[in-house]
């Protein structure tokens, strides 16, 4: 229930407007973002780097509604992909489709991310395109497919609380592509996603194991200490060295076991989210778990305790 509320809180452009303006969201996101601009974000990688990680730059922004918005997103990708280049940092990008302009075309977007992923190739780099709700799934694989014949280095995200995941991987496998497995942060209807945790845990091991199987290095992406002991397992149970695949985490999330994972000789890559547009991704990071919302609320308590006369 609150986390339905806290999805659609998500969508919402008003409150938006105000959370932004907010200086204890602001100060709460920078748990959760490495900054607001590419210069705060490349320490933050530095130090991730030095203590054995790799690291996927987001340049936080979805659903844009201009053609101009989603040109200047692509030319922003595509400095960051220079800025990885000059910094000497082990860092690939995430991109979501709606940030080059998907609502506003199929041709838009492709154009776009199109110019993002050459610019990759040219420095040697790689692109994951994230995936968004359910809507987007049918045109993101398309457009993936599209980029996929034409580039290698580029990859996608599948979730396992959709249904239909099940068969993406068995074409994505079958295709050679390189696949990220999350749980998925969207709201879904009972139509196309399982709505137990169980379930989707169920989906996540199954969909796990066929990619570590015969997958091309799957990126396992979750903080649940379950689906990851059931990764590693897995992989030892099949002899699956373990530079075969790699872990991944979100930037402030679960510091002890992204460590514990690397100490334990696995390949851990940490998604750092960048920029002013972090609202809508806040929102998700607090809907997957309350007590993140309870820390916000309880500041927001003692900050209105102090300021009394
Ligand atoms: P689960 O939600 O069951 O959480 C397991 C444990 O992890 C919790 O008990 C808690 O300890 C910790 N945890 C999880 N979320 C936390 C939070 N916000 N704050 C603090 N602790 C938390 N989704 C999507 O739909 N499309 C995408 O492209 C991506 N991309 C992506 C990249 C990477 C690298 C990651 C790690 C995740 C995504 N996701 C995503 C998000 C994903 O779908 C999912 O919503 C979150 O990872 C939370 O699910 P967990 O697998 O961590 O399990």
């Amino acid at each position: 229930m609150l986390r339905e509320t806290l999805i659609r809180l998500s969508q919402q452009e008003q409150l938006r407007n105000i959370a932004m303006h907010n200086g204890l969201a602001h100060s709460f996101a920078l748990r959760f973002v490495a900054g607001e601009s590419l210069e705060q974000a490349v320490p933050c990688i530095r130090e991730l780097n030095a203590r054995g990680m790799t690291a996927t730059l987001d340049h936080l922004g979805e659903n844009v509604s201009s053609k101009a918005e989603a040109a200047e997103a692509a030319d922003a990708y595509r400095g960051i992909l220079q800025e990885i280049q000059r910094a000497g940092i082990r860092c690939n990008a995430s991109l979501k489709l709606t940030h080059m302009g998907l609502d506003l075309g199929e041709e838009v977007a492709f154009d776009n991310v199109r110019r993002v992923v050459d610019e990759a190739a040219q420095l040697d780099n790689f692109i994951r395109i994230d995936m968004e709700s359910s809507d987007y799934i049918d045109r993101t694989l398309q457009l993936f497919y599209r980029l996929f014949d034409e580039y290698k280095n580029v990859g996608v995200v599948i979730q396992s609380a959709l249904y239909r995941s099940e068969s993406d991987v068995e074409q994505l496998i079958e295709a050679g592509a390189r696949v990220r497995l999350v749980k998925g942060a969207y709201l879904e209807p009972p139509g196309v996603a399982f709505q137990r945790k169980t379930e989707v845990d169920v989906n996540f091991i199954r969909l796990m194991e066929m990619m570590l199987t015969r997958g091309d290095y799957p990126a396992i992406a979750t903080h649940d200490v379950n689906m990851i002991e059931a990764g590693k397992r897995f992989a030892q149970a099949h002899g699956i060295e373990a530079s075969r695949f790699e872990f991944q985490m979100l930037f402030g999330i679960r510091r002890d076991l992204q460590a514990q994972l690397v100490r334990d000789g696995y390949n851990v890559r940490i998604y750092v989210p960048y920029g002013t547009a972090w609202y809508p991704y806040l929102m998700r990071r607090m809907a997957e778990r309350p007590a993140n919302l309870m820390f916000v609320l309880g500041n927001i308590a003692r900050e209105a305790v102090s300021r009394r006369p």
